[in-house]
Order: C-alpha cells, then sequence, then structure tokens
C-alpha cells in the first residue's frame, strides 16, 4: 500500500495498488471470513468498501456474501473504472456497484450498509474521528465497521538484510514510523504516539467489538511480483526518509537497492515478505 499519505490525486499509485492487492489476499480473505463470524445476524446485503482502490477487497467479499449488494467507493476514477473490469471478469457485475465520491462528503449516498470495509484510508483523513462518524452514520444499526489499519512492520531478510548489524532494520522503521505520525493526525498528544483504533471508534460513537492482526507471508524464493513490490517499497522508503538516517544506514539502504550488488533486493535469493495487519470491528449501537 501506498506509504505517501498526502496525495490529492491517486491515479498514478494504480499498478502499485494492484500488485498490493493481488499479493494481499491471503489475509484479506482470512480477515473477511473472521468478519463473517462476528457479524452473522443479519445477514449482509449491503457491502461497501470506503478508499476501495482498484476493487481487490470489495471482489473478495463479494465472492463471500453471494446475496449482497456491493460498492466501491473512491474519489480515483481509474480505480473505480479498474474495480468495475475486475468485477465483471468474476460475473459480479450483477450486484457491483462503484460511487465516485470521498468517505468525508459522500458516503451517505452508499449507505445504509450492513458492513463497511475501510482498508488503509482511514489514516490519511485529517481527522479520522470525524471521519468514523461519518462512517457509523452510513451503517444500520448493529451494522459493523471494519477498519484496517496498523499490525506489523514488514520484514523481507534475515538479520541485518546482510548489509548492515541487525539494529538497522529496527531504526529504519522507526524512522519511517516516525516520519509518518506527525504527517497523518494520529498523534497522541497525551502521549506523543500513535492514536488507538479501538479508542477513536468508541470516540466516534461505535461499539468496538474486537481487534485481530492477520499473517502475510511470501515465503522464498519469492515470485517476480512480490520482489517488485518489496523493491518498490525500499525505493519510496529512501525517497522519504534518507536525510533522516546516519550515513551508514543510508549506505546499507543504498546498497539494498543496488541491483548489481549481489547483497541488493533485486538478486537476494532469501528474499521473503512477512507482515501482519490488524483489522478493528465496531458495531453502531442499535
Ligand atoms: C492506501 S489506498 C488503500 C486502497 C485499498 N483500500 C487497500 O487497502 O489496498 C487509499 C485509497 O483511499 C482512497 N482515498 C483517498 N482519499 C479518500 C477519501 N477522502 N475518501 C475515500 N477514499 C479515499 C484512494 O483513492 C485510495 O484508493
Amino acid at each position: 500500500m501506498s506509504i505517501d499519505p498526502s496525495r490529492a490525486d491517486w491515479s498514478d499509485e494504480l499498478e502499485m495498488l494492484e500488485r498490493d492487492g493481488e499479493l494481499s489476499r491471503p489475509w484479506v480473505e482470512q480477515a473477511a471470513r473472521w468478519l463473517l463470524v462476528l457479524h452473522p445476524q443479519p445477514p449482509v446485503r449491503r457491502f461497501v468498501d470506503v478508499g476501495a482502490g482498484p476493487g481487490h477487497a470489495a471482489c473478495q467479499f463479494a465472492d463471500l456474501l453471494p446475496d449482497a449488494m456491493i460498492t466501491a467507493l473512491d474519489p480515483t476514477r481509474a480505480f473505480l473504472d479498474r474495480a468495475r473490469e475486475r468485477a465483471t471478469q468474476l460475473g459480479l457485475s450483477s450486484r457491483f456497484a462503484t460511487y465516485e465520491g470521498a468517505l468525508d462528503t459522500d458516503v451517505h449516498a452508499v449507505a445504509p450498509a450492513d458492513l463497511i470495509w475501510a482498508s488503509h484510508v482511514l489514516h490519511h483523513m485529517p481527522n479520522p474521528v470525524d471521519a468514523l462518524r461519518r462512517l457509523r452514520g452510513a451503517l444500520v444499526p448493529d451494522g459493523v465497521l471494519a477498519v484496517a489499519e496498523g499490525g506489523l512492520p514488514m520484514r523481507v531478510l534475515p538479520g541485518g538484510y546482510g548489509v548492515a548489524r541487525p539494529s538497522f532494520v529496527d531504526r529504519l522503521e522507526a524512522t519511517v514510523g516516525d516520519y509518518f505520525l506527525h504527517r497523518w493526525s494520529l498523534t497522541d498528544s497525551a502521549t506523543g504516539g500513535t492514536k488507538d483504533w479501538p479508542m477513536m471508534l468508541a470516540e466516534a460513537g461505535l461499539e468496538p467489538i474486537a481487534s485481530k492482526t492477520f499473517i502475510l507471508e511470501h515465503q522464498a524464493p519469492v515470485h517476480a511480483r512480490v520482489r517488485e513490490h518489496i523493491v518498490d517499497r525500499f525505493t519510496r522508503v529512501r525517497e522519504l526518509v534518507s536525510d533522516r538516517l546516519t550515513s551508514e544506514e543510508a549506505a546499507a539502504l543504498d546498497r539494498l537497492l543496488d541491483s548489481s550488488d549481489p547483497a541488493g533486493l533485486v538478486r537476494r535469493p532469501d528474499l521473503f515478505l512477512l507482515a501482519a495487519y490488524t483489522v478493528h470491528a465496531a458495531r453502531r449501537p442499535a
């Protein structure tokens, strides 16, 4: 997923989100099945994916909810075009709709929903609690909102990634974390850390039900799409935080991104992808 939070126009992220959606299928599938156990009754008839991107998750939910109307909402037309193409290819078009709009202003237009999925979109909102309130208003009483945010940092190689001391990996992650904490509106003024999603859900008038974390693992040897994803991710990290790294850390990152270096991400046979994604579920009180 994107690691640049401030963009107004997302369309140049299409191919990255396509690849991310493809690689994320296993954890999204597990999360969707978990949510459907949490929300057995009333049956989900109307499902909305807000900030749906090119529609991978919306189509996965559509598969699991054969009686539901599925709506993918996103402000980026190119993503919705791709989502519709995907739904058509999968034979879902008769119950798959798209809505071009923003959750902050337009979610009422796709309401009411029994289940809303909001994956990696709310941290981009200037006021996530206000956005959660709007989503609450778009749910039927007892309807469920599932927010996929946070989890664990991605790991891609053993130890210090073969280019630095093992602490390099934690340092890099901490630098990226600090960078985004202050760009996203998620800083808790009391602790200086990240705001807690169940607390924000409760502040928005929803009843948190549970939070669960899902592991994503692509084992070594990874296929080309996984490698591409990892290289892309590290390239973005270098663009964003290289000026915050020590010269030793910046040099280690350069080595990882050097395609002629046997220790680099492009050539390493032991590259893997291990990540964890957390989903927070909450109910609109009846
Ligand atoms: C990081 S991507 C996440 C896409 C997808 N949900 C996923 O998890 O892969 C963020 C998505 O939010 C959309 N977005 C940005 N601002 C939005 C807003 N105000 N309301 C709804 N969606 C928005 C972007 O167009 C993009 O598709």
